[in-house]
């Protein structure tokens, strides 16, 4: 006797009969079944519930069997979509699984085939479900999640975006700085998807002049341009069946961006000097770090484009906005580089750490991989050091504005400012180790000017650089003799 089979099972078929069989079978087997009518009513009811698996009938009034085949993918990739067809039309079965049906099931039928097909859909629906939880659970535990490391509440809501987002076939927008990590969350995005296993095809949007990344993009004809002595296939063909990712899609230019949108409603291209179309099946994946909104506005991005690939727009926030997750990620990149460097037992000391969390890395994940890949390289044993932490990243942790408190009798607008600007100059000028021209640098202003301030507020050196170039005693009591930091040389 069978055992009860449990899933909801979405049957789409015009002939009544052929619903009633169905529904009967299914449901003896232990199956919850929905009925529809047409490919309209069938697509109606996926998007307001989720069903494991879906038996379609290829010949419909209406939308057809493949076209409903093609929005219920949609609507769900990972939906395991069966497919009916008569018996003489073995070339619409084909078709069938080209679109991305999991089997096709032929009319007439006998019942055990039915049963072993949708019992394969399950099992295959069963796998991938497992596969995800798990996934899942290693990354609460980890605080990994594909590579991505980060345990930020920001990070986290970009976790479940991908988790939610990759298994559907849209187009989808990864923004945020540079460096912030928007490859990795691409190729996040491809490997969590049903293309797993299918190729990811990453496209340098800017590094080719136009014609060149049409003809890289979509292949050319033989005699397309002077040059094109034999035909060629594009990155598109490579990509067929997997994802193609467009980094810094904003650099596309205006006319291959056409093209592009006909890939996206289409699904089809025609190649270089070529005729004909060729029909492909691929998930577009772009990044971009400028503001496409604003380019669409400045008339340099299609606005029909920008609204095509933003249908799920997902934001990398700045490393700044989520430092709880430095030092997760300063670990990480320790033991990366700690292994590759063959060092073990790698630590940071404490006032390390502390630089790095201050920081504020406009460069992002990338800035901060590099200084600890540097300190990794430089250190001669296991603890790593605020030394061994490059100069610049000291700088800005030293520096913050202080709070203002205004007490209540009022006070002189020009007395705070003018001792305000004096300190900023002498903590500068140390910072520049006492040299005016590196310190009019940080400030951003005329070295000029600089040293009209410096007169004004009558700054005086605070230690004096002995001639051999090493420190001298402080001239000073209450200097700290921090070396290296506190020579005043007026040039
Ligand atoms: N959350 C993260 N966890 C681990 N590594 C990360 C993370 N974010 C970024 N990285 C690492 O930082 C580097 C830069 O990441 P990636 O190339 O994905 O950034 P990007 O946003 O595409 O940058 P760009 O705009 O400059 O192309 C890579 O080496 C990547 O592995
Ligand atoms: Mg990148």
């Amino acid at each position: 006797m069978a055992t009860s089979r449990t899933g909801m099972i979405l049957v789409v078929d015009d002939e009544e009969i052929m619903r009633e069989i169905l529904e009967t079978l299914l449901t003896r087997e232990g199956y919850t079944v929905r009925l529809a009518s047409s490919g309209a009513e069938g697509l109606e009811l996926a998007r307001a519930t989720p069903f494991d698996a879906a038996i379609v009938d290829i010949m419909m009034p209406g939308i057809d069997g493949i076209a409903t085949l093609d929005e219920l993918k949609r609507i769900d990739e990972d939906l395991a979509v069966l497919i009916i067809t008569a018996y003489a039309s073995v070339g619409s079965a084909i078709s069938a699984m080209k679109a991305g049906a999991f089997d096709y099931i032929t009319k007439p039928f006998k019942n055990d085939e039915v049963l072993v097909v949708v019992r394969n859909a399950m099992e295959q629906r069963r796998l991938v479900h497992e596969n995800r939880n798990l996934r899942q659970n290693i990354q609460e535990r980890y605080h990994k999640f594909a590579n991505i490391i980060g345990k930020s509440p920001q990070m986290r809501q970009v976790f479940d975006l991908i988790i939610q987002a990759a298994p559907s076939r849209s187009t989808i927008l990864v923004q945020g700085e540079s460096g912030t990590g928007k490859e990795l969350v691409a190729r996040a995005i491809h490997a969590n998807s049903s293309r797993a296993e299918r190729p990811f095809v990453t496209v340098n949007s800017g590094n080719l002049p136009p014609d060149l990344l049409e003809s890289t993009l979509f292949g050319h004809v033989k005699g397309a341009f002077t040059g094109a002595v034999s035909p060629k296939k594009g990155l598109f063909d490579l990509a067929d069946t997997g994802s193609i990712f467009f980094d810094e899609i904003g650099n596309v230019p205006l006319e291959t961006q056409g093209k592009l949108l006909r890939v996206i409603q289409e699904r089809d291209f025609m190649r270089l000097g070529g005729l004909d179309t060729i029909r492909v099946d691929v998930r577009i994946i772009a990044a971009t770090n400028t503001d496409l909104k604003q380019m669409t506005a400045d008339g340099r991005f299609r606005e029909d484009l920008f609204y095509r690939l933003n249908v799920i727009s997902l934001q990398l926030p700045p490393l700044r906005d989520r430092k709880d997750d430095i030092p997760l990620l300063a670990r990480h990149f320790l033991q990366k580089y700690g292994d590759e460097n063959r060092k073990s037992g790698l630590e940071l000391t404490p006032s390390a750490l502390d630089l790095l969390t201050e920081y504020d890395w406009p460069g992002n994940v990338r800035e901060l991989e590099n200084v600890v890949e540097r300190a990794v390289v430089l250190t001669a044993g296991p603890r790593i050091g605020a030394e061994l932490i490059p100069e610049h990243v000291h700088k800005t942790a030293a520096f913050s504005v202080p709070d203002f408190v205004v007490p209540p009798e009022g006070i002189s607008f020009k007395d705070v400012t003018s001792d305000f600007e004096k300190r900023l100059i002498e903590s500068t000028l140390e910072a520049a180790g006492g040299v005016q021209k590196r310190a009019a640098e940080l400030l951003h202003v005329k070295p000029t000017t600089l040293n009209e301030m410096i007169k004004r507020y009558d700054i005086r050196p605070r230690r004096k650089r002995s001639a051999n170039g090493t420190e001298g005693p402080s001239s000073e009591s209450e200097t700290e003799p921090t070396p290296a930091t506190t020579n005043l040389v007026i040039e």
